[in-house]
């Protein structure tokens, strides 16, 4: 969305084209019309529609809207609108949708007029930190530059910052961070993700980082129940289904995964039906001269699940389950 009022044009409101010029006092606004105006009610609903679970998450997203709803009419009543601090750090579990979370983020302040673009650029500390002496500032400035407008998510942020190595070039990448996290915050929202406690302790080393981020969001392991109806999502994605006593096997599949080491919440349900489509389309093509409807191409059987090594008595996670689907 182009927004006039960017290089030095007269400021016009981004969703309406309104002139600038205050309200009367005693006008009164339509919080419904305002709202329409914006998007934000297509991406809440969105967000509730297609994130099962995460209520703390979704809680705080909607005050965030709701702020930035009051901000915007404060705005037509000339009142000041002095942008509220948006930086803001997720963390959880692995799996637990931070990135998710990160990219309907970008949309949601896109839609309210708060990002010029609304993209996310998503990197982690070799994007932002180089090998040799004088690389880190360009690569940093570099990703920074491609980030202004949208989001810039930092995953797995506190490996930008090593505790025991006062010579490491991420302090010269956290340095640049901080002042343009300060100083170009109109353009700029910075989200950090990782673990909670070791962001905890990025933090206490990094005081500076800490106190620019306004929002700490964390997010819940998620329930089996929570589990299951996103696999009943990620298989409608892909237009699959989960017949009934599907469902009951995928649930003591959940059951015993959640038990297991790397376990990826979310991510490891993503790969379950991952490995279940493989092995139907094993099932079904295995017979020679055999013949399938629509309805068995679309279901996913028990046996789909079954067969998965997490039912045997001795399941070691191999290196790289859940990363390429052995598990
Ligand atoms: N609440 C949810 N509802 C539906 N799908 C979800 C939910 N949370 C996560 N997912 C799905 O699970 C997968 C993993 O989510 P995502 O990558 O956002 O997790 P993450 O917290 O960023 O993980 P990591 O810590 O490993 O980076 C994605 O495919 C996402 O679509
Ligand atoms: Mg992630």
């Amino acid at each position: 969305m182009p927004r006039p009022g960017d290089g030095g044009s007269p400021p016009v409101d981004e969703a309406t084209g309104d002139p600038p010029e205050a309200l009367a006092d005693d006008a009164v606004l339509q919080v419904d019309e305002i709202r329409r105006a914006s998007e934000v009610d297509a991406v809440l609903d969105r967000l509730d529609n297609e994130l099962v679970g995460l209520a703390p998450v979704k809680t705080r997203i909607r005050e965030i809207a709701a702020l930035l709803l009051v901000d915007r009419m404060r705005k037509k009543f000339g009142l000041s609108s002095s942008r509220p601090a948006l930086h803001m750090c997720l963390t959880g579990s692995p799996g637990t949708g931070k990135t998710t979370v990160g990219l309907r983020m970008a949309e949601l302040l896109r839609g309210l007029g708060y990002l010029r673009r609304g993209h996310l650029v998503s990197v982690t500390r070799d994007d932002l930190v180089g090998q040799y002496i004088g690389h880190t500032a360009p690569k940093t400035k570099e990703v920074l530059k491609r980030a202004m407008g949208g989001v810039l998510f930092i995953d797995e942020a506190y490996y930008l910052y090593k505790e025991d190595n006062e010579r490491d070039y991420g302090a010269e990448s956290i340095e640049i961070l901080l002042q343009v996290m300060e100083n170009q915050r109109d353009d700029l929202v910075v989200i950090l993700a990782g673990y909670k406690d070791r962001m905890d302790d990025f933090f206490r080393s990094n005081p500076g980082m800490s106190s620019r981020i306004a929002h700490h969001i964390d997010f819940p392991d998620y329930s089996v129940d929570e589990l299951a109806a996103i696999a009943g999502l990620i298989a409608a994605e892909h237009e699959y289904v989960l017949p009934e006593d599907t469902v009951g096997v995928l649930r003591d599949y959940l059951d015993k995964r959640m038990q297991q080491p790397r376990f990826a919440n979310a991510r490891s349900v993503r790969n379950a039906i991952e490995r279940a489509r493989l092995r139907q389309a094993n099932r079904l093509v295995r017979e020679p001269g055999a013949s399938v409807t629509k309805q068995q191409l679309q279901a996913l059987e028990p046996a789909d699940f079954l067969a998965s090594r997490v039912f045997t008595d001795h399941y070691e996670p191999r290196v790289g389950d859940d990363a390429d689907g052995t598990a």
